[in-house]
């Protein structure tokens, strides 16, 4: 792997990332939440976003995976890839979601497969609202109709790491968001 370009600075993250949390607050004012992260990129950022809140808010995680449907690391980093749309639930919430609040929080909506599942599972179980929470967005790579309600950044059609977001479970430990040079 060759060097990593920093897209998305840590002072920009946390400048913007509190920007969405006084959104929530507001929007939520008196009421409480429940923040369910998708397992395991969305991990830092429900972590950073959970501490601009000036909620009650407990957090929920759900876990998902496409990975039957994906090309190797190298291949998606080189092509992309084409889902055929199915996506597996890998771990499931622990509390009802029934009348909650419920603020769905993902690293990246990219294709909006994943998110469009999620969100058919979860209407099902009756919350009281539902809402995404995105840190990034690529827009131009979008196969279903689906925008998130708290979007931190738009970005290119890029593969981008750090901040939770890995390649082969790397890098999600980088402050700054990189992307990673196509070969
Ligand atoms: P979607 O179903 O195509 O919207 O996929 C969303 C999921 O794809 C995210 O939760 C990430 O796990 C993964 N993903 C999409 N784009 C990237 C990227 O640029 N870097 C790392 N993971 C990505
Ligand atoms: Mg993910």
């Amino acid at each position: 792997m060759t060097e990593l370009k920093v897209l998305i600075t840590r002072e920009q993250i946390t400048k913007r990332v509190a920007e969405l949390g006084a959104e929530i607050t507001r929007d939520f004012a008196g009421q409480q939440v429940v923040l369910l992260g998708v397992l395991k990129g969305a991990a830092i950022f429900l972590a950073d976003l959970a501490r601009q809140l000036d909620l009650d808010a407990t957090f929920d995680f759900i876990g998902v995976s496409s990975y039957g449907n994906r090309p190797s690391p190298s291949q998606e980093l080189k092509s992309g890839w084409d889902s055929t749309g199915e996506v597996r639930l890998t771990k499931d919430v622990d509390q009802t979601m029934k009348d909650k609040n419920v603020i769905v929080v993902e690293d990246i909506l990219d294709t909006g497969l994943t998110l469009t599942y999620l969100k058919k599972l979860l209407v099902a179980r009756q919350p009281r609202t539902l809402k995404i929470a995105a840190l990034l967005d690529k827009p131009s790579r979008r196969k279903m109709p689906l925008e998130g309600d708290y979007v931190g950044f738009k970005i290119p059609d890029e593969f981008v790491v750090g901040y939770g977001l890995d390649y082969a479970e790397r890098y999600r430990n980088l402050a700054d968001i990189c992307v990673v040079p196509r070969v």
